[in-house]
């Protein structure tokens, strides 16, 4: 599994937190920046992660910003992106088990690191059930609306 760790400079503290975590596990993972306490924009770091999940790169990403709300919201932007605003690790869990989510959202100044820790490690070794949650989630990958479209 590749997996990409992306945060603006409200996250930093616990991307570096989270490599530590991954280095020590073995993960194969790509650290895509931010390096700097430096004020950045969330939505460049979220996009360029997201590209790498559509185009193959990476097979999970882990996107931090103070809330994990911006990086939520970029990353859901970009078809076949399902990303997870995971606060509690039953929601890492049921994003993993039913909504087959591939990029996890953490606050940094929301979530602490022994607990976000834990939602990394169940985000990564939960599978996605398929079965009937497979039919809602290709929905969610084949539906582009724009302003011209009516559902
Ligand atoms: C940066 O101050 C903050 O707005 C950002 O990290 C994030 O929380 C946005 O959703």
């Amino acid at each position: 599994m590749k997996i990409a760790v992306a945060s603006d400079h409200a996250g930093l503290d616990l991307k570096t937190h989270i490599i530590v975590y991954l280095e020590s596990n073995g993960y194969d993972f790509t650290d895509l920046g931010t390096h700097s306490q430096e004020s950045v924009d969330y939505p460049d770091f979220a996009f360029r992660l997201c590209a790498g999940i559509q185009n193959g790169q990476f097979d999970r990403g882990v996107l931090i910003c103070g809330t994990g709300i911006g990086m939520s919201m970029a990353a859901n932007r970009f078809v076949g992106v399902r990303a997870a605003l995971c606060t509690h690790v039953t929601l890492a869990e049921l994003a993993r088990k039913h909504n087959n989510a591939n990029v996890l959202a953490l606050g940094g100044r929301m979530t602490g690191i022994e607990l976000a820790r834990k939602i990394m490690d169940v985000f990564l070794a939960t599978d996605f059930l398929g079965d009937r949650h497979s039919s809602r989630v290709s929905k969610l990958d084949s539906f582009h609306k724009t302003n011209k479209d009516s559902v």
